[in-house]
Order: structure tokens, then C-alpha cells, then sequence
């Protein structure tokens, strides 16, 4: 039974069919060069980008899967959170497509497809499980009992871990997108070299925020001034990851202790980071949980985990989707 599934929440043009837990096709065309000019996504070019890209991108995914639009039993978009002239490209072709073949659609919530990106192969898990969720736009622990939901038992009080990571980069003039960048640049850096505070990483909530960060960056850069920061940039991008890395694993292991889930799933962009990966594999395995680690593909906004997530949510039937609207959260 497969499905087509649109995601256009940010700065991502994606489209994928996916059968149950089977990927057919995955097609992800990064705006990220475009908006590397201007340090960070602009949502207006964001926009019209995902209107040219749209269309090549959904045929790309019909091809490479081998079916027609005759042949998907259903269309799944996302329609909340992110950019809403973002999202409101993915709905309407969505609509257009669906209603094309008078098929089903299927409203799908970008957070639950993060978290549903875990249901697929290979190696596919199922609920329950604890989840954390760092994107460009969302931090957040959640408590997934049923596929088709979850709970919010935590989330960041000001910026999430990917626009740390984003607003950090700029700072050390690494671009965009921040994360992978700091990521490479603190490989020769040491983690010791700068003391930047991981917030709240002894109070026992399970909220996140990274503005305190991000302002300890700021005055770093100032005090070192050009020079300095030369020198010691891979020493701050190190030293900068680690903080926020220490303060979603301090959550995280918080979490883990209070809720006591057979499982862990990270997911989001964060998730793609190495050291995150590589210290959430060892609190685990030191708190007997075990780990599901996505692909970084599939940590990153993808289409398939909305197809995936759709699979377990209600369709509606045309033509009752066409008055169907995005929103910004
Ligand atoms: O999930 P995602 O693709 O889009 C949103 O829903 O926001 O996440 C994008 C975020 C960006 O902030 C990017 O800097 C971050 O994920 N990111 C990373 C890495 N790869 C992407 N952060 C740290 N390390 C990475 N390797
Ligand atoms: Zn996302």
C-alpha cells in the first residue's frame, strides 16, 4: 500500500513513497546553498524555492520508486509546525496531487514524523519509547506510547539545539548549516580549551535552553577578538559543541532515569551529530536502554518519515482535505 509523502516545513523540498517500513524512494533537494548567503534560511526564498522544486522533486520519487500517481493509495503532507509559506506549497500540491486521482490524504504533524522515522527498515522499532527530538526549530523529550501520538514531557525554553549550532557557526563565520560545520571544524579542537555553561543540567527539569550559550559564544568571540578567534577557532567549535551536546545528554539521562523506557530513538538534524551519537550510545549502555540511532538521512527533514507517520493516522477521503490549511505550529 504505498503512499506519497510531501515535506516542505522549512528549507527542504522532500518527497518519498514508502510501503509499511519500506523506503521506495527518498528525494531531498537541499536549499541549504542558497541560503548559506544569508547565514540562515529566509523564509520567503524558502518559499519560492519549494514552488520550482516541487514538482521535479514528487516525479523524481514517483520514478525512482517505479509507481505512478495512479498507483499510491493515498498522499500524506506535512501541515504543521514550521515556515507557513513553507508549508502551505507542500499542503496545496498535496491537495493537488491527491485530488488529481481523487485519493485520500493524509495531514501528518512534523514532529511525530521525526519521531516515526524510527518505524522504518532498516532495522524498524516500534512504540513504546522515550524520544529526543533536536531540530533547527524543536527540542524536545517525548513519551511515545502509540504510533500515532506522543507526549511533550520536555522542550527548550528559547532556541533549539540546531539553531545553537546555526547561530554559533555565524559567530565563528563556519556557515550554514551551522551543525555539521562546527561539527567538522571542532574534529582538531579540544572540548576542554573553553568552560561554556551547559544550562540547567542539575535541576531536574526537562526543559532545554541554549541562550545562555549562545550569549557565553558571543562574548568569547569579543574578548578574543579577530586574531584570537582565529587561532582558537576549533578549540570554541569543540568546546561550543560539547556544551550543547552536554545538555541534551544531562536531559536525556534525566529522562531515561524518570521515566524508564525499554527504549531511546533520537531524531532531528542534531541527531546526526557524532559526538551526540557517540555519548548517547554510552549513557545508554550504562543505563541498560537501549539505543535506535537513524541514518543521518533520516535524522535530517526527509519525507519518508511522513510517510511513515501517516501510515498510522486517519485519511480523509476527497473531497472533504481541500479546505485543509498549514500552520506555523
Ligand atoms: O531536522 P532538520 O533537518 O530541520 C528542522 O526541522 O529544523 O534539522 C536541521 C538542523 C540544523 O540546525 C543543522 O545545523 C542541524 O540540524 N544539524 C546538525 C548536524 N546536521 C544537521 N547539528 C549538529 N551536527 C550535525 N552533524
Ligand atoms: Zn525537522
Amino acid at each position: 500500500m504505498p503512499l506519497l509523502a510531501i515535506e516542505t516545513s522549512c528549507d527542504d523540498t522532500c518527497a518519498a513513497v514508502v510501503d509499511g517500513p519500506w523506503i521506495l524512494s527518498n528525494v531531498i533537494s537541499s536549499q541549504a546553498e542558497l541560503h548559506a548567503a544569508f547565514g540562515g534560511v529566509v523564509p520567503e526564498v524558502a518559499s519560492r524555492h519549494h514552488v520550482e522544486l516541487i514538482n521535479p522533486v514528487v516525479d523524481e520519487a514517483l520514478n525512482r520508486a517505479g509507481v505512478g500517481l495512479a498507483d499510491v493509495d493515498g498522499v500524506a503532507v506535512t501541515t504543521r509546525p514550521g515556515l507557513i509559506g513553507a508549508l502551505l506549497i507542500g499542503v496545496s500540491s498535496a491537495k493537488a496531487y491527491a485530488s488529481a486521482h481523487r485519493k485520500p490524504l493524509i495531514a501528518v504533524d512534523h514532529l511525530l514524523g521525526h519521531l516515526a522515522a524510527a518505524f522504518l527498515e532498516p532495522e524498524p522499532v516500534e512504540p513504546p519509547f522515550l524520544g529526543l527530538i533536536a531540530s533547527g526549530g524543536h527540542t524536545l523529550l517525548a513519551r511515545v506510547e502509540r504510533p500515532d501520538s506522543y507526549e511533550l514531557i520536555g522542550s527548550t525554553l528559547d532556541d533549539a539545539a540546531g539553531e545553537a549550532f546555526d547561530k554559533g557557526a555565524r559567530l565563528l563565520g563556519l556557515g550554514y548549516p551551522g551543525g555539521p560545520a562546527i561539527s567538522r571544524c571542532a574534529a582538531d579542537g579540544d572540548a576542554g580549551a573553553f568552560d561554556f555553561p551547559v544550562a540547567m543540567s542539575r535541576d531536574g527539569s526537562l526543559d532545554f535552553s541554549f541562550s545562555g550559550l549562545k550569549t557565553a559564544l558571543v562574548y568569547a568571540v569579543r574578548d578574543l577578538g579577530e586574531s584570537g578567534v582565529e587561532n582558537a577557532r576549533a578549540d570554541l567549535a569543540a568546546s561550543f559543541e560539547a556544551a550543547i551536546v552536554g545538555q541534551l545528554i544531562a536531559k536525556l539521562r534525566t529522562a531515561i532515569r524518570s521515566e524508564r523506557p525499554p527504549l531511546v530513538v533520537l531524531g532531528g538534524g542534531v541527531a546526526a551529530n557524532r559526538r551526540l551519537r557517540g555519548e548517547a550510545a554510552a549513557l545508554c549502555e550504562s543505563e541498560g536502554v537501549v539505543l535506535k540511532l537513524l541514518a543521518p538521512e533520516l535524522c535530517t527533514d526527509n519525507a519518508a518519515m511522513i510517510g511513515s507517520a501517516a501510515q498510522h493516522l486517519p485519511a480523509t477521503a476527497f473531497p472533504d482535505y481541500l479546505g485543509f490549511d498549514a500552520a506555523p505550529r
